[in-house]
């Protein structure tokens, strides 16, 4: 028997990582999905986009409705799959489970630790399942990474040091999107970093309680010398700038998923990054305090000329060394010897088909019971309320100036959005 799927949040994941994966379009999934699962309905609050990505996986008559509840009352499902912004996965997820359904909700499980505890609470009570969709756990060097440092194998983790940089087309275009408003994404430390934060703390096995921080938007500023548009498809400088988001691009999928449904809720895909809207910032420093004593820092940083990424764990054994090469774009997966050795570690090297290296194909087949993945890679929303929780922490550290903030503090209100940069 197939499993039924309502894919909720029609935009970029829902229809291009989940209704076309699901449906192995093109490079999107593998054949096998075909026969294992069933899209039967999908949810979105603009009618235009739902209706339109219905058009794109060539299923014209699928219903489309405007919230989970109605949807589920309609249509036999199994899973809602929920790629709606950050902001709403709380209420989205929660009215899911109270529907009967199971949820994979794409990362990060919410926007405060609070949010994520409302998830945990009606998941225990609705005894459903919820997964979250950080895929880079589906990445085979975090696997291997995770499966050398869980295992002892660099000792005791006494230290690490985390970056993810990101250059001016990936960073900037958090900053055409409701990802900008700190109230729809809690920054990019959470929408963004989750990732990488619930790599460090998996691989940890640990719990974070304090955190420390500081950022700052210096970047992603009003630029009035520019004399650039409101939005890149009314732009001036569009043949210059480097931040120029083409809605033509590609197949013209973003005009007719986004431009073509902007009448319906007003919401603009391309937006100037040089503005003072944004409340979030573009930069930030973080120090973390783990339960068994691990210090951690992690950088953030939007606006590089080339982006790249790494994780140095120091423990008593070892240093393990993982990231992006900045000069190659290349993963890398080594340990440094107290010895001087020096070990490459072999991992698999994501395929180049679907999104994230082959990552989101194997997370959609470990929700459809396909061997290839492990039990270890399936992000629950306890553990993945850690990530959240940092960013939560990190988020009322800046507003407080940068003082360090215990776990306790959070878990009742959302965090408080940036002081705005002079
Ligand atoms: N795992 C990953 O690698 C990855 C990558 C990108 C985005 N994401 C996550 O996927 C989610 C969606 O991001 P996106 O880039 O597709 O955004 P998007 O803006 O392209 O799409 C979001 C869609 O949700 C709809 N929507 C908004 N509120 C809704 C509601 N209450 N009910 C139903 N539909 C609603 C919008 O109209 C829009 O069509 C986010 O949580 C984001 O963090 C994950």
């Amino acid at each position: 028997m197939k499993t039924k799927f309502i894919v909720v949040g029609t935009g970029n994941r829902g229809l291009g990582c989940f209704a076309k994966g699901l449906l192995a379009f093109d490079t999107k999934g593998l054949p096998e999905f075909r026969e294992r699962a069933d899209l039967v309905a999908l949810v979105d609050t603009n009618e235009k986009r739902g209706r339109a990505a219905a058009v794109e996986i060539k299923l014209p008559d699928l219903p489309v409705f405007p919230d989970i509840a109605s949807a589920s009352a309609a249509v036999d499902a199994d899973w809602a799959i929920v790629t709606t912004p950050d902001f709403t996965h709380a209420d989205v997820v929660c009215a899911a489970l109270k529907s009967g359904l199971n949820v994979l909700v794409d990362k990060p499980l919410a926007t405060s630790a609070w949010e994520c505890d409302r998830i945990i609470s009606t998941m225990n009570d609705t005894g459903r399942k919820v997964l979250v969709g950080h895929n880079m756990r589906y990445q085979d060097y975090t696997l291997q990474a995770a499966k050398l440092v869980r295992s002892g194998g660099i000792g005791e983790i006494l230290s690490l040091e985390a970056a993810e940089v990101l250059d001016y087309s990936h960073g900037g275009d958090y900053f055409h999107r409701w990802h900008s408003i700190f109230g729809k994404s809690a920054g990019l430390m959470n929408h963004k970093c989750c990732h990488h934060l619930d790599v460090i703390n998996w691989i940890l096995d640990d719990d974070p309680v304090e955190v420390s921080a500081f950022g700052t938007r210096s970047f992603y500023r009003e630029r009035p010398d520019m004399k650039h548009g409101d939005r890149c498809s009314e732009c001036g400088i569009s043949g210059s700038c480097p931040h120029y988001f083409d809605m033509d691009k590609w197949d013209g999928i973003y005009r007719r998923i986004y431009k073509d449904a902007e009448s319906a809720d007003g919401y603009v895909r391309d937006l100037c990054v040089f503005s003072e809207r944004h409340t979030i910032n573009d930069h930030e420093s973080l120090n973390i305090r783990y339960r068994k004593g691990t210090l951690a820092s992690f950088y953030l940083l939007t606006y590089a000329p080339k982006e790249f990424s790494y994780f140095y764990f120091t423990g008593t054994e070892g240093r393990m060394e993982m990231g992006h090469d900045s000069a190659t774009g290349k993963p890398y997966l080594r340990v440094l010897r107290p010895s001087g050795a020096v070990e490459e570690i072999a991992f698999e090297k994501g395929r180049g088909e679907h999104g994230h290296g082959g990552a989101d194909i194997k997370l959609i087949a470990d929700i459809l019971g396909l061997e290839g993945s492990e039990p270890l890679q399936r992000a629950v929303p306890a553990e993945a309320r850690r990530a959240v929780l940092i960013a939560d922490l990190a988020a009322r550290s800046i507003a407080g100036g940068g003082r360090p903030v215990k776990a306790e503090e959070a878990g009742g209100d959302y965090p408080p959005e940036p002081p705005r940069p002079q």
